[in-house]
């Protein structure tokens, strides 16, 4: 079966942008599925940096197709401006890339309506991207959402547009926030839209042909497991399905499609925003983890810039992510950080209320009172060398990445150590 997909295990940034790019050398078609701008996925090829919101990673092997599947949501002035900017690296895209006709709009009053909601909430607010996601992803489910293919008919969409504005402006001015105009917001978009008309369409026909011609489709996660308003730490999660149930319906490619769902685990764990985090550490240890900044890789968001809470490997959290995404390979990201600490940390189980569980709560409040019971292994204290092989890893290295396959039962296909394309490490 030709589609695979590959989902973030933790709360997102776990290098899915890198191990994207390097599956594509083998995949026909990317495809993104769920989340917006939210998502930051970055690349690094022969020193320079791509940073990746809405487009797939995939984009920057040529030849490659890429798709914004259905469940994205996106805005238009923001999705033709990274097009823009890519296709100044790398050419014109106009044979290559494709947004789906049903997937929704972003609109300027969402992203407002996420700022006014994350005030709202003061000292509990959520930390989001203020991209205006949730608010996009609430019009979607409440059925009132823009989707691309209205903007076909002009009339049509100038007609959507100011009921939603009109009613969007009555919650904002409720909320204290000021009113959009709506002649200003109108024609930026409708100018955005005009240039991106070219590149929009049935994604579902389109995939489903591909599936057909036997090409080979790589379905791109964005946030992480943890961050799914399912299966993550709600509500401290985003608006979507972003373990591999969302790239389902996401994308109109059936389950029985898929062959593989490559789970991406950092070899320690981060978080942007609030909400629980069993595994965290103080902020001494927090600024080993994370950098001083000055280095693309250290730990602060690529959306946001907001510097990632940091802390040690939890498996609790990788074991339920691993069921619920049915992850069959792992790919290891990140493991050169952990050269630095001559102990390493991972968690193997919760103890809440004075009993041991290794199953992930669904209520945060046991998940606030949950105090990780730590395994201890040994570091290896030297820089990683460059390999190609797994087995040619420091043996502490090795011994460290066979305790997490063991545990999770789960193949680890590969071990990045370093954010080039060439500092991998792959198994047999
Ligand atoms: P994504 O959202 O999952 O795509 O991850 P991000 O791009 O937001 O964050 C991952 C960061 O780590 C990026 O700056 C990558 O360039 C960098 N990166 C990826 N893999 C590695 C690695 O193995 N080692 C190091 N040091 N950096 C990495
Ligand atoms: P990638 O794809 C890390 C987090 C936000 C916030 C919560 C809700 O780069 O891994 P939202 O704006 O989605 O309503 O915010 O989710 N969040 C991410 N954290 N990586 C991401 O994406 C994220 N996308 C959203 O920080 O806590
Ligand atoms: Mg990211």
């Amino acid at each position: 079966m030709p589609v695979s997909a590959l989902v973030g295990l933790q709360w997102g940034d776990e290098g899915k942008g890198k191990i994207v790019d390097i599956l594509a050398e083998r995949a026909d078609v990317v495809v993104r599925c769920q989340g917006g701008a939210n998502a930051g996925h970055t690349v690094v090829v022969g020193g320079k940096v791509y940073a990746l919101h809405l487009i797939p990673s995939g984009i920057l092997r040529q030849g490659v197709i890429c798709l914004v599947g259905n469940g994205v949501v996106s805005d238009p002035v923001q999705l033709l401006g990274e097009l823009r900017g890519i296709e100044k690296l790398v050419g014109s895209c106009q044979d290559r890339f494709f947004i789906s006709d049903r997937s929704h709009m972003v609109l300027p009053w969402h992203k407002e309506l996420d700022g006014l909601a994350e005030e709202r909430l003061g000292r509990s607010l959520i930390g989001t991207t203020r991209q205006g996601i949730g608010p996009a992803y609430i019009d979607k489910v409440r059925r009132s959402g823009l989707r691309w293919h209205h903007t076909r008919d002009r009339r049509e969409f100038k007609r959507r547009f100011q009921a939603s504005l009109l009613d969007a402006n009555g919650v904002i001015a409720a909320l204290g926030g000021k009113p959009l105009q709506e002649r200003e917001t109108l024609d930026t978009v409708l100018a955005a839209v005009e240039e991106m008309r070219g590149y929009v369409a049935d994604s579902v026909s389109l995939l489903h042909r591909f599936l057909r011609e036997g090409k080979r489709i790589l379905l791109e996660g964005a946030q992480g497991t943890m961050l799914d308003v399912d299966f993550g730490t709600y509500p401290f999660v985003t608006s979507s399905n972003s373990s591999s149930g969302g790239c389902v319906t996401g994308s109109g490619l059936p389950p029985t499609s898929f062959d593989t769902v490559h789970g991406l685990l950092k070899s320690y764990t981060t978080r942007v925003g609030s909400g629980p985090f069993p595994t965290e550490v103080d902020e001494d240890t927090a600024i080993r983890f994370r950098g001083k900044g000055d280095q693309q890789w250290d730990e602060f968001g690529t959306t946001t810039g907001r510097p990632r809470r940091c802390g040690w490997l939890d498996l609790v959290v990788a074991r339920h992510a691993v069921r619920v995404n049915g992850a069959g390979k792992i790919h290891l990201t990140k493991l050169d950080i952990l050269s630095q600490f001559d102990n390493l940390k991972v968690a193997t189980a919760y103890r809440i209320r004075g009993r041991n569980t290794s199953d992930f709560p669904s209520d945060i409040a046991d998940l606030e009172k949950a105090e990780p019971v730590y395994k201890t292994l040994p570091g290896w204290l030297k820089p990683l060398p460059a390999c190609q092989n797994i087995l040619e890893l420091p043996a502490e290295a090795r011994n460290y990445v066979d305790f997490i396959a063991e545990f999770l039962e789960t193949e680890v296909a590969s071990v990045s150590y370093g954010p080039e394309r060439e500092q991998t490490a792959f198994g047999q």
